[in-house]
């Protein structure tokens, strides 16, 4: 089977992850670009990589996968896109730039994908939602599917979700870990020396997701199976219910989705 050249601009953060995740599959070769020379240095000796200029890399891939920030993309974007044809598929992860935006750089029919991943990508945990662009067929969905599903899993979503995913999961590791960082302060002045709270807190976080993800119950269910009648944890809930937390939580996530709509570029 021949093997499908991927090639990745933007080694940072979450470039490592995708590249992490697709350098050791059977059906890829991967090659990756990064503007600071010394990152891309490092990035082909950890991943055994041949250093490309932009242009060889989009070149030699049929996978173009753009990993720069948002404000870096109209730069990328027009430094490739003479380069770019329609046997090329361009996935970008970029927060807020949509497919038809990407689109207008190219002349001819390009597929173009969207994908939001999240942080949990960086150890293969992580959820995203992609959208194809206009041009983008059924192929260019399975090969997403395939190259991001080494990082985590993936579902499809009409482009006109990818604000509220940016919003939930692209963001959400932000809520999580604030609400853990009050979890810890609470941990403390209840007594527990600084490191037992961090541990006990963080732990409690990933043993609570990770029960419910093998039993498959519902949060509520957890809550009801935990929270006894004239328990502790009914005592404590009571407080969170008083203090409105499901209605902080809709104006959060309402509030980080009206700001990845305003400053998308569609
Ligand atoms: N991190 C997340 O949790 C997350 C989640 C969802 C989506 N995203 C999206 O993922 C993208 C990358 O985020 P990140 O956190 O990985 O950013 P990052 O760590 O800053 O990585 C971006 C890398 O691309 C390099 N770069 C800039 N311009 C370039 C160019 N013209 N050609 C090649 N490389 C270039 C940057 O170099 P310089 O530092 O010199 O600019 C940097 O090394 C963003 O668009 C973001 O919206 C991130």
């Amino acid at each position: 089977m021949k093997r499908i050249g991927v090639g990745i601009v933007g080694l940072g953060n979450m470039g490592e992850a995708i590249l992490r995740g697709i350098y050791r599959h059977d059906r890829f070769t991967v090659a990756g670009h990064d503007v600071q020379a010394a990152r891309q240095r490092l990035m082909a000796r950890r991943y055994r990589m041949a250093r490309l200029s932009l242009a060889e890399l989009v070149e030699r891939s049929a996978v173009v996968v753009l990993c720069v920030k948002p404000q870096e993309m109209d730069g990328v974007l027009t430094e490739i896109a003479a380069r770019v044809q329609s046997r090329h598929t361009v996935i970008s992860i970029a927060a807020g730039i949509g497919t038809g935006y990407i689109e207008k750089f190219f002349s001819g029919n390009v597929p173009v994908v969207r994908v939001m991943p999240n942080m949990g990508a960086l150890i293969g945990e992580g959820i995203s939602a992609f959208c194809r662009g206009r041009y983008a067929t059924a192929q260019a969905g399975r090969l997403t599917r395939i190259l991001f599903g080494t990082v985590g899993a993936l579902f499809e979503v009409p482009e006109k979700q990818m604000d509220a995913v940016t919003a939930v999961s692209g963001s959400g590791p932000g809520f999580i870990a604030f609400f853990l960082a009050a979890f810890v302060k609470a941990a403390r002045r209840a007594g527990l020396p600084a490191d037992l709270a961090a541990l006990f807190c963080r732990q409690t976080l990933c043993g609570t997701a990770g029960v419910l993800a093998r039993l498959r119950i519902a949060p509520e269910e957890l809550v009801r199976r935990v929270a006894s009648k004239g328990g502790t944890t009914e005592a404590g809930l009571a407080v969170l219910q008083a203090a409105g937390l499901e209605r902080m939580m809709v104006k959060t996530v309402q509030a980080a989705a009206a700001r990845a709509r305003r400053l998308s570029k569609r």
